[in-house]
């Protein structure tokens, strides 16, 4: 048996403080990863917030951590996390409830329910971007923005302006945060701050729960649709597949939220900055644009043309390639198994190194150049993990290109733009951003 190099570091505390250290460095968490790889190689173990750990990549790594066969691994998240988003969140189900879930909250995320919303996020993106003009935009920030009012909107019916949405964003800023904080429940700290605006954002739920239960406000939106499915705890039968408890609704609203806002602000923002460097992919984008815009002329976007984007999904895709905005898919090893003739114990924490995947030669050479095209031929399974692969595959991924889609058809067909800083930096948090938000200006085109 193969033994795994690498560095337990101290009793008890193992490795955790450089783990946590290398959160605020310039190139983020990743680099955490990446020094020991310069050390130990592809394949290393350390301890990391109190639990053996194991980092790998390759293919053989990914088809075992991913396809979740035999529930040999779950989905392992910081000890934050769980706390945060309630024990009945789709990230902490395993198994048949797992795919129960999954089953419910596709539903109101599949293409046919989105067209629902394609005009909202029409007009958002349209509004958005006529704010640009005449001052400093930070991209980040309004990737941000943006995104939360749809998924607002998309998930409750919430207005894009008002005090509601403020109160909303406010409390969302707080739990998005907690994320990567020390696991501390004393008031003052970032946990404890999340942990209380969960609650506030559980009360404002249950308030429009209550509403829509006495009959007084009729929506068409994600909570309606699980609303019609669901039953409150006691009137629950166990045989009842579509049934939810206001407790399961409330925790996977919020798995929403939380796994859909950072990932599409993050992509959203890395989109536009590798547009920016790479005039000719900017080119070629923009005439694929300017040829729809010449399509539907007066009468606006039509959801047909945004199905219809050949090129921006290969943009899309080169940009979670490169930018690899989640570093490593986490797994905790629920039995004793082996990849690659290394021995993995239950219990411990398998990190599967997909920049390492994203970043392979072989399948992508010159790996740091921005190229759409190596997405115009199907590529081999396992090497591109954009959106993860397997029963845990991001069931967002529809909504994510819808938004980035629109987005990105008015912002070619109107500005173009330039940046007021380069830096590579990268902000303390789990998915990768830019930590100077990308400041540009814009011109009308
Ligand atoms: C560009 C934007 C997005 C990216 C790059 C992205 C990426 C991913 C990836 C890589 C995974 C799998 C992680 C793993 O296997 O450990 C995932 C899972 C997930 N994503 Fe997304 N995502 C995006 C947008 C969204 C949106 C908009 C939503 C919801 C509205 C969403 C909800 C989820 C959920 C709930 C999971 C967990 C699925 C499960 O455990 O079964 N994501 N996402």
């Amino acid at each position: 048996m193969r033994r795994i190099p690498g560095s337990m570091g101290w009793p008890i505390i193992g490795e955790s403080l450089s783990f946590i250290k290398e959160f605020s460095s310039p190139s983020g968490i990743y680099s955490f990863m990446n020094k020991r790889q310069q050390r130990y190689g592809k394949v290393f173990k350390t301890s990391v917030l109190g639990r053996f750990t194991v980092f790998m990549t390759g293919r053989e790594a990914s088809r075992i951590l991913l396809s979740g066969k035999d529930g040999m691994v779950s989905l392992n998240l910081f000890y934050t996390g769980q706390q945060v988003l309630g024990p009945t969140s789709l990230l902490q189900t395993t198994g048949e409830e797992h795919k129960r879930l999954r089953r419910l909250i596709g539903e109101p995320l599949s293409l046919d329910a989105l067209k629902n919303y394609f005009m909202f996020v029409n007009a958002l993106a349209v509004d958005t971007l006529n704010g640009w003009l005449g001052r400093t935009v930070l991209v980040l920030e309004e990737a941000s923005t943006f995104t939360l009012k749809v998924i607002g909107n998309m998930i409750m019916s919430l207005e894009p302006h008002g005090e509601e949405q403020e109160k909303f964003r406010a409390n969302f800023k707080l739990i998005s945060s907690s994320f990567a904080s020390l696991p501390f429940k004393i008031p003052g700290t970032s946990f404890y701050r999340g942990l209380e605006a969960r609650n506030r954002m559980y009360s404002m739920l249950d308030e429009i729960i209550s509403k829509r239960r006495n009959g007084g406000d009729l929506r068409f939106d994600f909570l309606q649709s699980l609303l019609q499915k669901h039953t409150k705890e006691a009137e629950m039968d166990k045989e009842d597949e579509e049934k939810l408890t206001d407790k399961q609704l409330k925790d996977n609203v919020l798995t929403l939220l939380v796994a859909g806002h950072d990932t599409t602000t993050a992509a959203l923002t890395w989109l536009i900055m590798f547009l920016g460097e790479n005039p000719d992919v900017l080119q070629n984008l923009r005439e694929e644009h300017m040829d729809i815009q010449s399509r539907y002329g007066e009468t606006g976007l039509t959801w047909a043309e945004v199905n219809n984007m050949p090129y921006t999904i290969k943009v899309i895709n080169e940009t979670l390639r490169r930018a690899t905005i989640l570093p490593w898919f986490s797994r905790k090893a629920a039995q004793d198994f082996k990849i690659d003739g290394l021995e993995i114990k239950k219990g411990w924490s398998v990190n599967l190194d997909v920049v390492s995947i994203h970043h392979d030669p072989e399948v992508f050479p010159d790996p740091e150049k921005f190229d759409p095209s190596r997405f115009d031929k199907p590529l081999k399974s396992l090497s591109f993990l954009g959106f993860g692969s397997g029963p845990r595959m991001c069931p967002g991924i529809n909504l994510a290109k819808l938004e980035i889609c629109i987005f990105i058809h008015h912002l070619v067909c109107k500005y173009k733009w330039r940046p007021l800083q380069n830096d590579n930096a990268v902000q303390p948090t789990l998915v990768r951003m830019p930590k100077n938000k990308y400041p540009i200006v814009v011109e009308p085109l």
